[in-house]
Parts: C-alpha cells; sequence; structure tokens
C-alpha cells in the first residue's frame, strides 16, 4: 500500500510499505477514507522528537472496515469507523478508570500507545491506504452508513476530543470566561468546547491571521500576541480582571511576540504560554493544558528544555491557588458524545479543516501546515 513515511527533518515522502494484515483474533483492518495530519505530527517532522526515518505517520484515522479477525464481536466487515489515536486494549487498570491514553498492554513498558507516532508502540500510522487496528471492537468507534459529515466525524479521532480535554481539565463552566493560548486546531476546538459548554467569554492568543479568524468566526475574541502582551490585552478588555480559566494548547514549541509564523528553535521560549496563564487566570481559578510537553527534546533552546526542564511561576501559582491539569487526552471519555453532537446538528467543528487533499499532497501539505502559510489550518488527507 501507499503511505506517508518519514524521510528526514522537513521532509516526508508517499511510499510503497507492506499492507497490514490480521496479527491478533482482535485485529480489524480498516480502509482508510480520512487521515489527518496533526500538530503533533509537526514535531517529529521538525526533527524535535526521537523518530527515527522510515515511520510512517498518521493517528488521526478514519475509514471503513475491509476485514474482521475471529475474536471481533461487534465491529463488521463494511462499518464506517473512527479510531481514537490512543490505542488501547480496555482492560488494563487505566483503561478501566477511563484513561485510555495511558494503556500499559498495547506498549509494554509505557503507558501510553497511538499510530505512527515515536515511543508510542509498534502501531504503524494511517496516511496510509490501511491500518491495523487492535482491539478493534474497544477500538473503533462506529458511525452511521455513508459520507455525511466526514470531515466532522474524521475530528474525532484527535483534536476535537482533544479540545473538548483542556475544556475538561479546566472544569469549564457555563458563565465563564477563558483565555486559550493557541489558535491551531487544537486550540480553535478548545474554544469551540468552551462555548459548547456555555462559556460566557472566550479569548483566543495566535499571531497567525487566518487561524484568529476562524476562532472570531465561531463568536470567541481573537488576540493576536504580536501586537502586545497578550495578558495585558485581555485584562483591559475585562476591566483589569483575569479569566476565570486558562488553556494551553501550543506546547513546549511556544514562540516569543515577533517571530516567523512557522517558529524555529530560534524564537522559541518553552515556558512563555505556561507563564502567560499562570498571570492570566484569576485566584481559585484553573488551567488545561493540552500543549504538549516532552521529557526529552533534542532540539531544546537550553540544557534544561533538552530534558523537558522549564522555570515556571509556581510561587505566584500557589499563591493564587490555582489547579491545573495536563497530559495525553483520552478520546474514548469523549467520542461517543461528541459524535452525537455532531449528529443532531449542535456541533460542527469541520470550521477548522482548511485543506483536503489525496495522499500524494501530503509532502506539500507537510510543509505548508508547517510554516502555517497559505491558511493551512487543518489538513485532512484522502487515500
Ligand atoms: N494532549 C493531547 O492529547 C494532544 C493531542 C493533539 C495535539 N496536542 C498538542 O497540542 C498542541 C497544539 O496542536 P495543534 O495541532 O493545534 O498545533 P499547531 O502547531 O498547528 O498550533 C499551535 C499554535 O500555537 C501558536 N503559538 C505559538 N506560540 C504561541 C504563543 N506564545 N502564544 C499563543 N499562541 C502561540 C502557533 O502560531 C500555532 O497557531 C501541540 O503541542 C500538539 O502536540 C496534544
Ligand atoms: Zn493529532
Ligand atoms: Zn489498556
Amino acid at each position: 500500500m501507499r503511505a506517508v513515511v518519514y524521510k528526514k527533518p522537513f521532509e516526508v515522502a508517499v511510499e510503497s510499505v507492506p499492507d497490514p494484515t490480521i496479527q491478533h483474533p482482535n485485529d480489524a483492518i480498516v480502509k482508510i477514507t480520512s487521515s489527518c495530519i496533526c500538530g503533533s505530527d509537526l514535531h517529529m517532522y521538525e526533527g524535535r522528537t526521537a523518530a527515527t526515518p522510515g515511520i510512517v505517520f498518521g493517528h488521526e484515522n478514519m475509514g471503513i472496515i475491509q476485514e474482521v479477525g475471529p475474536g471481533v464481536k461487534d465491529r463488521k466487515v463494511g462499518d464506517r469507523v473512527v479510531m481514537p489515536f490512543n490505542v488501547a486494549c480496555g482492560f488494563c487498570k487505566n483503561c478501566l478508570g477511563g484513561f485510555t491514553g495511558f494503556c500499559t498492554t498495547v506498549n509494554p513498558g509505557f503507558a501510553g500507545g497511538a499510530y505512527g507516532y515515536v515511543s508510542m508502540g509498534p502501531w504503524v500510522g494511517g496516511q496510509a491506504e490501511y491500518l491495523q487496528v487492535p482491539f478493534a471492537d474497544f477500538n473503533c468507534l462506529p458511525l452511521p452508513a455513508g459520507t455525511e459529515h466526514e470531515a466532522d466525524f474524521a475530528l474525532l479521532a484527535d483534536i476535537f476530543c482533544t479540545g473538548y480535554h483542556g475544556a475538561e481539565l479546566a472544569g469549564v463552566k457555563p458563565g465563564e470566561s477563558v483565555a486559550v493560548f493557541g489558535a491551531g486546531p487544537v486550540g480553535l476546538m478548545a474554544a469551540y468546547s468552551c462555548l459548547l459548554r456555555g462559556a460566557a467569554e472566550v479569548y483566543v492568543v495566535d499571531h497567525v491571521q487566518e487561524r484568529l479568524d476562524k476562532a472570531e468566526s465561531i463568536g470567541a475574541t481573537p488576540i493576536n500576541y504580536d501586537v502586545a502582551d497578550p495578558v495585558a490585552q485581555i485584562k483591559e478588555l475585562r476591566g483589569g480582571e483575569g479569566t476565570d480559566k486558562g488553556i494551553d494548547a501550543v506546547g513546549y514549541q511556544a514562540t516569543k511576540a515577533g517571530s516567523s509564523a512557522s517558529g524555529g528553535e530560534q524564537d522559541e521560549v518553552p515556558n512563555i504560554v505556561l507563564n502567560q496563564l499562570i498571570d492570566m487566570v484569576n485566584p481559585t481559578g484553573a488551567l488545561g493544558i493540552p500543549g504538549l510537553y516532552v521529557p526529552s527534546d533534542p532540539g531544546g533552546v537550553d540544557a534544561g528544555a533538552k530534558k523537558g526542564a522549564l522555570s515556571l511561576n509556581f510561587g505566584k501559582l500557589f499563591e493564587k491557588g490555582i489547579s491545573l491539569g495536563t497530559g495525553q487526552c483520552n478520546v474514548k471519555q469523549y467520542n461517543a458524545h461528541l459524535r452525537d453532537l455532531i449528529i443532531s446538528g449542535k456541533a460542527k467543528p469541520s470550521f477548522v479543516v482548511s485543506n483536503e487533499v489525496s495522499l500524494d499532497a501530503a509532502p506539500d501539505a507537510y510543509s505548508k501546515f508547517d510554516k502555517r502559510i497559505e491558511g493551512y489550518t487543518k489538513v485532512i488527507l484522502h487515500p
């Protein structure tokens, strides 16, 4: 089959790789109809992880079941399904607790597995024609047959659920004010989720104009951090007050004001967003941090950053009594409910999708999404 293969920093290629096969009675083979490119893929693409050449990317996968092993009971050939980016068993201690992002079965020696991602186990990515899905009854979320809502459903594999997770970690409630840092796909989904949960005011901070425009289109207030300190801008709009809640949808590759849209080590300040959020949120508030932080970053700006050690204003956090939550999204906690909001017409997350292209266009799409140019905000590949 054809698949998107990582070659070296800033280069992927579409190449032939072996077709996946049923390895275990609980496996299914899914023919991919949609697989999205994620900001998380960019960390590998830019050489900012331990990913080695040859890995097939793609953890946001959706398609039609092509074949099932004899142990698969509820999913059938022909079913339309979307898979959480987390590969999970459903029966380990963490899965039983609902923490499917921290499954201890699928990636021995580590809590958490994913398709097509460095350190997340042997699972081949789905930016390809076919995908092997283990524990298929557990990992395949059934969808209505047909082609309706394809782009909305594809976002259930990761970013709609991850954005919602950011709002959940921050405990966003009706009537609250929230500052979301980052208007990438995750930040936009976090802002959208806060609005779905009834937040009264949502501010979205970024400096890529097309992304800020999308935030404004859903009813959030765009804040450009190149113009002035974003915390000061939001406090001014709120009569000097901070916000009830804050969400970091940027992660460790955060850049300072005035940097190029594509970022890069020379412009990075990995602790800037966390410290701004500690400043931003009112006493007794809460932070949700779905943005990625890594324990090892070969391109880190200094010795601390290379091992994920960041300097935080923890004294201020303590003084304000701010709580926080972080980590991989446990997609299965949310995907069925968010699917049903899409089916009922109450949610349409595909407003974030900017480009839908063939698998062959992946190298060009990676490059443009990475540079954040030409409006590339969220790309769906259709193999
Ligand atoms: N927790 C999870 O399960 C999970 C899942 C998916 C993605 N992620 C992570 O979420 C983060 C966002 O993902 P994405 O796909 O939206 O990525 P993205 O790279 O497309 O978006 C990041 C955005 O942050 C903006 N930004 C950079 N510095 C900033 C700053 N100082 N202040 C405000 N905005 C700033 C960028 O301009 C960009 O638009 C990434 O770190 C990704 O790895 C986590
Ligand atoms: Zn993703
Ligand atoms: Zn498990």
